[in-house]
């Protein structure tokens, strides 16, 4: 091992075998948390090559269990979000692009710091079952065409221990480790094709434009060297993508989507305010174009409509332990505090991360708390107007929310939806 850090601290390349026998060493207690943390570290200040990167997510793979989907039973997508607040888009786009015919097999994680978890906002719906078996994830794919459960212990092992250890040592921010850690949990759940959304903005792991560029290039890189189809999205985050921050309240927002009932967010009365919904359209085109179906945004915008969406997302939580009459009855507090501008102008900024965390605050002590966010860059404001709802017990104690919304006198262009798209 000593020799591979001085390699690599030397600016050297370290081979396929070198990556397995690190792997192998650090699993087994033969390499112990001091050398691969300086090996990390050598990685963050060298970089790594998208062989080294390859390689190493091979390891990974092989260090836990991994899910086989029978190609010949069709192609099975996946979905990943470098995560984002009030990031809806895994909640709606799975069910509807399996609605459209794509089968959606995807893991997920719970809320990390202020941006949400998956899991955790399906979690709200009464008597819903995250934590499936391998096997019956594989069998409600096929049989109903999506699932989403969480990451189990057996798959992956190496990365929770590798993460837990980079997060300790100040070496998370290395392209070539992030990158091999997101791919090797993608590879392990079986997917032939990976839809990728990296969030760049203030909120996000990838600040800039050119980070979250950079890393989308090495999902797509090193998911193709593993024989898979992928697509990456870089998407704006400097500003909550859909209009609820929290996890229960979000799951309500996923529902009227695809329910298209809209009674609590209007949506379809400003359809082109919905950037969320304009990116779970795009994201869902790029599931069902790798899935071989064709029909694109058109087909998708079809199954939001009539129905059909919705459907599936009641068939996958009927078929993990939830009901309708559960989703269905997730009702949000009929006395929201309303959180005002305090003079006109333009909203020329948001502070996301402070809304995640307020958001995510005012779910811990009520399942349907949070933030239900009316204002968005670009707007003009007159003072008093509501910038946004606050849902949940808690809210008393959240005072000066509306500082997060900076407001200033000229007009100002929101951020774009879609930065690129790397293939
Ligand atoms: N997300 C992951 O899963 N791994 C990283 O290293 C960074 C973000």
């Amino acid at each position: 091992m000593r020799h591979c850090i001085e390699r690599k601290r030397d600016g050297h390349t370290l081979s396929a075998t070198d990556w397995d026998g690190i792997i192998d060493g650090f699993m087994e207690g033969r390499i112990d948390e001091a050398q691969t943390a300086a090996l990390f570290m050598a990685c963050v200040w060298r970089g790594m090559s998208f062989e080294e990167a390859h390689a190493l997510t091979d390891a990974m793979v092989r260090s836990g269990e991994t899910v086989t989907f029978d190609r010949g039973k069709g192609i099975i997508v996946d979905k990943h979000s470098s995560g984002g607040v009030a990031d809806i888009v895994s909640l709606v786009a799975v069910p509807l692009a399996a609605a459209c015919g794509a089968h959606v097999a995807k893991l997920s994680g719970r809320a990390l710091g202020h941006t949400g978890g998956t899991i955790d906002k399906l979690e709200a719906v009464p008597g819903f079952n995250a934590a499936l078996s391998l096997d019956t994830f594989v069998r409600q794919v096929e049989s109903i065409g999506c699932a989403i459960a969480a990451q189990t212990q057996a798959l992956v092992p190496a990365d929770k221990r590798i993460y837990n250890l980079r997060d300790r040592t100040g070496t998370v921010p290395a392209m070539g480790l992030i990158a091999a850690s997101i791919v090797s949990k993608k590879i392990a759940c079986g997917a032939h094709a990976i839809v990728y959304d990296v969030k760049t903005g203030p909120a996000s792991f990838t600040p800039s434009p050119e980070q979250a560029r950079e890393l989308a290039r090495w999902l797509v890189e090193i998911s193709k060297g593993f024989g898979r189809k992928a697509i990456a999205f870089v998407s704006d985050m400097h500003q909550p993508l859909g209009r609820t921050v929290g996890t229960g309240i979000e799951m309500v927002e996923a529902r009227d989507i695809l329910r298209h009932s809209d009674v609590i967010l209007s949506l379809s009365k400003d359809p082109e305010r919905s950037r969320g919904v304009k990116l779970i359209l795009k994201i869902v085109a790029a599931l069902l174009d790798a899935s071989e179906v064709t029909g694109g945004e058109e087909l998708a915008s079809k199954a939001l409509a009539d129905g059909t969406g919705y459907a599936k997302l009641v068939a996958m939580l009927e078929a993990q332990g939830a009901s309708r009459g559960a989703l269905e009855g997730m009702e949000l507090d009929g006395k929201p505090l309303i959180v005002k501008a305090s003079q006109g102008g333009y909203v020329h900024s948001i502070d996301v991360v402070h809304l995640g965390n307020v958001g995510r605050r005012l779910s811990q002590h009520d399942k349907l708390g949070g933030l239900f966010v009316i204002a968005q860059i670009g707007d003009r404001v007159e003072a008093g107007q509501p910038l946004a709802r606050m849902y949940g017990t808690d809210k008393e104690h959240i005072r000066n929310l509306e500082a997060s919304f900076k407001i200033g006198t000229g007009p100002v262009e929101p951020p774009p939806l879609i930065y690129d798209v790397v293939t």
